[in-house]
């Protein structure tokens, strides 16, 4: 079968790989991809918000299966569109997208459906929030309603702070019209970890579990970046906080969302953190996180493809995940002054030199320019390695990293420490 694969991130070129270990794909297509999509999958030059170019070029090349990567052509109703023209693809419909194009449906559909949330306020008017804030204990945390590429959300230490955040998001105008409405909610406290699932609509896979790091410096310092590393599976969560993680929020997000007539079908993300009255929700994503994509990708043994196919025809209950014993840990390598302005046009040497097995350099924002590899991007590469044990998963990746080598490239040195010198599980 042929299939396309929208994105062009290090997240869609772990999953061009790893539908390219399918005994089931002929063909990978990929809109528009990266320089190293291009080496398993054909290049098509379409935005991934250029919605009715995509269905064209699926109509016209018989493509069997589309998978999306990133929120924006699923919060733009590519799913709603493909369906409507009888296309098979994998993800949720505009309305079920909307829990992460909107932070205020996602708030008021868990405070509906009592799923563990920090309380919050929603506001429409910057007088009224800041109002608010005037009188509010703090921390707090100020959210952006609409998509902000992970960048939306701030903690604020006082008053004045939260003013200053506020101007930006809904005077300022810093996200565009994702800042007409904000979520003002209480800071959390604990450690974060994100599930995804697979789901029918019926039945609820998750994957193994997974840490992102979100800051860009070590330690968790720095400021919030789309994600600089990751590791997977997370040694300190238990089988019995695992339960409760599907108990308390992945099943009655599905049966809640049923309840409001949207039918959810694809990859939900719950970004939650767990804290000492057990694991709340920060956010739902509605496709894989990146970079937790790609820790967990090389961990799954079973067929990526005959899961999608069987999640299409409402039959997941037939599936079991198989997943390969060990870690996986991510590294992502950023171009220097992500994640603000960055540099573009370096090249990028050592990748080549990268053999080892279960070590996979995937790519992000790289192109090919005049016949060399140069970034493209800010986080520019993301190299994922396996191993027995959390401590060989990153020897493998540090030892990789240390082989790559762009001006300015940047990268976090303390990847998966929470499991290794906080909780000591390496
Ligand atoms: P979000 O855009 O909602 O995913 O938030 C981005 C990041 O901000 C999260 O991954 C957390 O690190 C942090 N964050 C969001 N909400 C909270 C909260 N209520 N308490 C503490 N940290 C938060
Ligand atoms: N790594 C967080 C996300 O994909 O939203």
């Amino acid at each position: 079968m042929k299939v396309l694969v929208i994105g062009s991130g290090a997240r869609e070129h772990a999953l061009v790989w790893k539908i390219s270990t399918s005994s089931l794909v002929d063909k990978i297509y990929a809109a528009p991809g990266n320089a190293g999509v291009s080496q398993i999958a054909q290049i098509v030059e379409i935005s991934p918000d250029n919605l009715s170019e995509l269905e064209k070029f699926v109509r016209k090349n018989k493509i069997d299966l589309t998978l999306v990567g990133p929120e924006l052509p699923l919060s733009m109703g590519i799913v709603d569109l493909f369906q409507k023209k009888k296309l098979k693809i994998f993800g949720p419909v505009q309305k079920a997208a909307a829990m992460e194009s909107s932070k205020v449906f996602a708030k008021q559909f868990m405070h509906k459906y009592h799923i563990p949330t920090a309380s919050y306020q929603v506001f429409q008017k910057f007088d009224e929030a800041a109002q608010f804030v005037r009188y509010a204990n703090f921390p707090l945390i100020v959210k952006a309603d609409g998509l902000a590429y992970g960048k939306g959300a701030f903690k604020v230490n006082d008053d004045e702070q939260a003013v200053d955040v506020l101007k930006k998001i809904m005077l300022e105008k810093i996200f565009g019209e994702s800042g007409n409405q904000v979520v003002i909610e209480d800071f959390l406290q604990g450690e974060e970890v994100s599930v995804m699932a697979i789901t029918d609509g019926k039945t609820i896979l998750p994957l193994l579990l997974v840490q992102d790091h979100k800051t860009l410096l070590d330690g968790d310092q720095g400021p919030n970046t789309g994600g600089m590393g990751a590791y997977s599976p997370v040694p300190f969560v238990d089988q019995k906080l695992q339960d409760t993680i599907h108990d308390k929020i992945l099943k009655p997000t599905i049966a809640g969302l049923k309840k409001e007539g949207i039918f959810y079908q694809g990859i939900l993300y719950a970004g939650l953190m767990l804290t000492s009255s057990g694991p709340k929700v920060l956010e739902y994503n509605c496709r894989l996180g990146d970079p937790e994509a790609q820790a967990v990708l090389p961990l799954l043994e079973t067929d990526l493809v005959e899961i999608v196919q069987a999640a299409l025809k409402e039959k997941l209950d037939q599936i079991k995940l198989k997943w390969k014993t060990g870690y996986s840990v991510c590294v992502v390598l950023a171009s220097a002054g992500y994640p603000g302005d960055y540099q573009k046009g370096k090249e990028i040497k050592g990748t080549e030199e990268i053999s080892e097995q279960e070590v996979y350099c995937f790519h992000a924002g790289t192109k090919i320019s005049q016949n060399k590899l140069v970034t493209a991007g800010g986080r520019v590469l993301a190299v994922t390695a396996v191993g027995k044990t959390l401590g060989k998963a990153l020897d493998k990746v540090y030892n990789a990293v240390d082989k790559i080598y762009f001006e300015g490239m940047q990268y976090r040195k303390d990847i998966a420490y929470k499991a290794t010198e906080v909780k000591k599980y390496a």
